[in-house]
């Protein structure tokens, strides 16, 4: 009788990395998300066979989105709580971890979003005052630890995003008013440090900015030992 070999275990691909772009609004994220997008298949960084998955929170699932309404142009009656606000973040983002950058990381994706739980500590714990101990736990809850490989801040001075928005509607978390978003901005500072961002000065010229992200990510090809952490 012959003894069968062992079945040798099944060849996990890679798990693909996850790159985040942080920053106040006006901060430019929407292009430099863009530039980044038509740059990255072609940079030579993703393996083979590896797709690049543009997201964004919140909004980065069907369920997202129905979120991203409630949260951003809501019924009048309908405008959630501090506290409501919160939990409707945690819940987008716990369903895109779950649902989308999750399965697509395992399946060696990479995967770019626009935001993740940097803007939540940053919005509503040092712009709204919430907990920010408290939104660590959350943070942990609806992400299951998962961190991102890098994140990008694109650091602008408050004054340039309001020149910039000028005259533009805003949502309703960008409408609670300066002295809200002056303190968001200070938070995001203060995470860049703690978090160990990427700083990317976004007063400069579109194009040097997206330079500038691309030598970032570049750092990505040095291997998982080597990346930047969140954390
Ligand atoms: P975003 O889509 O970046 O806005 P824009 O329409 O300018 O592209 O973000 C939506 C808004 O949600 C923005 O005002 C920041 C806010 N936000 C929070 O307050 N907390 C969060 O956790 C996230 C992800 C976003």
């Amino acid at each position: 009788m012959s003894s069968q070999a062992p079945e040798p275990p099944a060849q996990l691909p890679p798990r693909g990395r996850f790159l985040v772009l942080e920053g106040i609004d006006g901060c430019g994220k929407t292009t430099q998300l863009r530039a980044l997008a038509a740059w990255l298949p072609s940079s030579g960084l993703l393996p083979p066979g590896a797709e690049l998955i543009i997201t964004r929170e919140p909004g980065g699932t069907a369920l997202g989105l129905a979120l991203r309404q409630l949260l951003l142009d809501p019924p009048a009656a309908a405008a959630p709580s501090p506290t409501a606000e919160l939990l409707l973040y945690a819940a987008d983002r716990a369903q895109h971890v779950g649902r989308r950058i999750g399965p697509a990381l395992a399946a060696g994706h990479w995967v770019l979003s626009d935001r993740y739980t940097g803007s939540t500590a940053a919005y509503q714990g040092y712009g709204r005052g919430l907990d920010l101990g408290l939104i660590a736990q959350l943070e942990q809850l609806a992400t299951s630890g998962l961190e991102p490989d890098l994140t990008l801040w694109l650091d602008l001075p408050l004054a340039d995003s309001l020149r910039r928005r000028g005259h533009r509607p805003a949502d309703r978390i960008v409408a609670a008013g300066e002295s809200f978003l002056a303190r968001v901005a200070a938070g995001f500072a203060a995470l860049a440090e703690q978090r160990r961002w990427w700083r990317i000065d976004a007063t400069a010229p579109e194009a040097a900015v997206s330079l500038a992200c691309q030598q970032a990510l570049a750092q990505l090809g040095a291997g998982p030992g080597e990346l930047l952490g969140d954390g």
